[in-house]
């Protein structure tokens, strides 16, 4: 598995999203095509940006009961993205029906990772308002252990829990991690963050960068000092 840069293109429209992807010439990023974007594109997006010849990570984070994970991920199965996701909040049944739903018939699938926590949530927001008294780190290895259970090839995590989640589980399992944030960029909402070095250096798979790149004054600038500092 390479080390990959997935740039998050949260944007609210298809026309910013392919504005956007015009700058990139040579080197075509890995793209994540969140819910905003899918919302507002729909799956006609995912096809473009796909016959432009990038990588896709749809990230719609589904979270459902069984049934309705399994049929999304069906007509999911038929854009011919590279990876997706669920939240691993949903339980062990629905991971399992997720998997078979993206199952197409010739026994191919996109990659399916699964979120523990966002990396939104602080340890103060997991007690107080989730009511989850565990330590944040044994909580991501407890969701990202019944995501490995239950069939899922990774997790999406911070990358400072990249590495007990490698530990535990093995370094094939693939960690995926935003919260990434250059030394001198603000951190906005994120709150578990480290640089694409340090995530790097925590053995992170894939990092999912994206007002680091997207907002910056030169976005190819930002992109391939990102992709410099993770796989240096
Ligand atoms: O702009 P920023 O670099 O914070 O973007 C991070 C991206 O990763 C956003 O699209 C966000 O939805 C996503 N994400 C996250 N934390 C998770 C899962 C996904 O920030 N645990």
């Amino acid at each position: 598995m390479t080390r990959d840069v997935i740039v998050a293109c949260d944007f609210d429209s298809a026309h910013t999203l392919t504005t956007f992807l015009d700058l990139f010439e040579d080197d075509k990023p890995f793209v994540k095509i969140g819910m905003e974007m899918f919302y507002a594109g729909g799956p006609q997006i995912v096809r473009e940006v796909k016959n432009r010849g990038h990588k896709i990570f749809l990230d719609l984070k589904l979270h459902d009961i069984p049934q309705t994970v399994r049929k999304t991920m069906r007509v999911l199965s038929q854009l011919d993205v590279d990876m997706t996701n669920l939240h691993c909040a949903g339980g062990s049944t629905m991971m399992k029906a997720a998997i078979e739903g993206l199952t197409r018939s010739d026994g191919t699938r996109p990659l399916l990772i699964g979120v523990t926590q966002l990396t939104s949530t602080s340890q103060e927001m997991l007690e107080d308002e989730l009511l989850i008294s565990q330590p944040m780190p044994d909580v991501v290895a407890s969701y990202a252990a019944n995501a490995q259970h239950s069939g899922l090839d990774g997790v999406v995590c911070s990358p400072l829990e990249a590495q007990p989640v490698h530990e535990k589980l093995g370094k094939s399992f693939l960690t995926v991690t935003p919260g990434i944030r250059f030394v001198d960029s603000a951190a906005d909402d994120q709150r578990r963050i480290t640089t694409p070095h340090q995530a790097y250096e925590l053995g992170a798979d894939m990092i999912v960068v994206g007002r680091p790149i997207t907002q910056a004054t030169d976005p190819v600038a930002a992109y391939t000092r990102c992709v410099k500092e993770f796989t240096r």
